[in-house]
């Protein structure tokens, strides 16, 4: 599935190269890592020599991910972003051993394309639970233990549609606008510090996020325009190659960006 309408796309192709030694010595957490995009950063992350806190709300999936790679050094942590608690876990479990180096701000849930006279109140919330709240938890939990470093790396998964208003629906929308926002006041805030926040805008994954169109009004209005402009969906290793890039120090003059990896659909 993808985050656009289910549709007849073409993937487009990508090979994956591992740059040996690029995040050894490194801790960086990855939230959403049981699938999709976070799976595949995760992985790319590990198989770079990195320690990977790899934090998801699916026990069952994190499990299937740690015994498929008993030779990366991936710490499983179940927990749900949107909860204090679960948060105050994860990073618990990240900074016990060694110094933190990233956070992957990735997970994230769909709506239904909903447009605003018809979300209701149950979708809006748990939208934003996970992609605004969620995010901003993690980071206001990470900052800290990245400024006793004196450097780290954020990297947040906005979308498409958090540049423009024609990818999914309002709720989703509004939440991935709301991380731009979030990625450019954190940069703005601590990179005097040595810390740098940048944000992925990805168009079509092939992923398990879903993306049923319940609206008929963005049925009619942008399905078929979405048909017509996308150049095809990507696979979670090409948006893990672009967010590690990020993530990683050569990208180190690069702060508060928002970097599009989707092929340029949004160019158009
Ligand atoms: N797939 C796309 O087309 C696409 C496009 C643009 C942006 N994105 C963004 O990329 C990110 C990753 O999405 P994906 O497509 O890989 O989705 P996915 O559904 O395949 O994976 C998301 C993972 O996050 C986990 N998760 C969901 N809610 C959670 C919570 N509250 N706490 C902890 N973990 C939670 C899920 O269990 C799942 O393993 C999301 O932020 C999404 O909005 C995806």
């Amino acid at each position: 599935m993808s985050e656009q309408p289910a549709m007849q796309m073409k993937i487009i192709p990508f090979n994956e190269e591992i740059i040996p030694g690029r995040f050894a010595g490194k801790t960086v957490i990855v939230t959403g890592a049981a699938s999709g995009i976070g799976r595949a950063t995760a992985l790319r992350i590990a198989k770079e020599g990195g320690r990977v806190i790899a934090s998801d709300i699916s026990s069952e999936r994190l499990e299937v991910l740690v015994a498929d790679h008993p030779q990366l050094n991936l710490v499983p942590v179940v927990g749900d972003i949107a909860v204090q608690e679960d948060v105050d876990d994860i990073i618990k479990t990240a900074t016990a051993e060694d110094d933190l180096y990233g956070l992957v701000n990735n997970a994230g849930i769909m709506d239904n394309f909903q447009t605003i006279t018809e979300v209701s109140d149950e979708v809006w919330e748990r939208v934003f639970s996970v992609n605004v709240w969620g995010t901003m938890r993690m980071t206001r939990a990470a900052i800290p233990h990245l400024l006793d470093n004196g450097r780290g790396s954020i990297v947040n998964l906005s979308s498409a549609a958090g540049l423009g208003g024609g990818a999914a629906g309002v709720a989703y929308t509004a939440s991935k606008h709301a991380v731009i926002g979030m990625t450019k006041n954190t940069a703005v805030m601590y990179g005097p510090d040595g810390i740098r926040c940048n944000a992925v805008a990805p168009g079509g994954v092939v992923t398990n996020i879903g993306g049923q169109i319940l609206s008929q009004r963005a049925a009619e209005r942008i399905g078929a325009a979405m048909m017509v402009t996308s150049p095809g969906i990507a696979t979670p290793e090409a948006l893990a190659a672009t967010i590690t890039w990020l993530l990683s120090p050569d990208a180190c003059n690069v702060n508060g960006a928002v970097l599009s990896s989707d092929g340029g659909w949004k160019a158009f």
